[in-house]
């Protein structure tokens, strides 16, 4: 289980109740958007399916005495931060398949406010300990060809081009690369993921809690 404490982000497991707010990145993020019977299916019929979400944890302690940065959470906090019941909004998610000893990357998304601050990592790093702790062999994702920056994420833990699926994308006939880890238990793959989520956690610790707010 991962520590979020002190992290301007944290992930948890997706619920029905989160799906209208998955819907909205979802169409924010994909030409063809799942539908919300789609998420319904995935969260209470499919054994196989594990959903996660990211939602900001900024609060008014972070900021210590930085008075521009806590009227900026003032105003965060006090518009669009949270919803009626006080949860912080959705602003990303991911999903895999557990498979026969392969968990198959389904989707993974981050609101466009919101991208380029390393949630998309943190998503990742989540997902493929989810899949550790489900004892996967490998993880594998399909990507459009074009998607060169979704590419560039699953290269830096790991994966690798290990086929091609012509057509793949009803839109436009895009093809995917399938792309694969090598075996996630091997010591040299679980070295390099401790390695990388140690950084990653560095990163968040180490930097202005303002870099991650919206628009920023
Ligand atoms: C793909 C996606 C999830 C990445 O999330 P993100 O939060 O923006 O990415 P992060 O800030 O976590 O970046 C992690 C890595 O992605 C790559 N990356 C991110 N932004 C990039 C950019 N603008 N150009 C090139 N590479 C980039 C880098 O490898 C980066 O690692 P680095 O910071 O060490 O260089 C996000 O862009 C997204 O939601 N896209 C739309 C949906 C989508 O395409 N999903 C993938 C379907 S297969």
């Amino acid at each position: 289980m991962h520590d979020f404490t002190g992290l301007p982000f944290y992930v948890e497991p997706m619920l029905p109740q989160d799906i209208p707010g998955v819907i909205e990145v979802e169409k924010l993020s994909f030409p063809t958007p799942w539908p919300a019977s789609v998420y319904r299916y995935e969260l209470q019929q499919n054994r196989d399916a594990h959903y996660c979400v990211a939602r900001p944890q900024f609060n008014i302690q972070n900021a210590g005495r930085n008075w521009d940065l806590l009227q900026r959470l003032r105003h965060w906090i006090g518009g669009n931060g949270e919803s009626e019941d006080n949860t912080p909004p959705l602003i990303g998610y991911g999903g895999l398949w557990m498979i026969v000893g392969e968990a198959h990357i389904s989707q993974i998304a981050v609101h466009p406010d919101y991208r380029g601050k390393k949630l998309g990592e943190l998503l990742l790093v989540f997902m493929i300990q989810r899949a550790m702790e489900l004892d996967a062999e490998i993880v594998t994702l399909e990507v459009r060809v074009s998607n060169t920056i979704a590419q560039n994420l699953y290269r830096k833990y790991g994966f690798q081009q290990v086929g091609m699926r012509k057509a793949y994308y009803s839109d436009n006939n895009e093809d995917a690369f399938l792309m694969s880890t090598d075996r996630v238990t091997a010591p040299a793959y679980q070295e390099k993921f401790k390695k990388l989520e140690t950084a990653l956690w560095q990163y968040f610790r180490s930097q202005p809690l303002s870099i991650f707010l919206p628009g920023e």
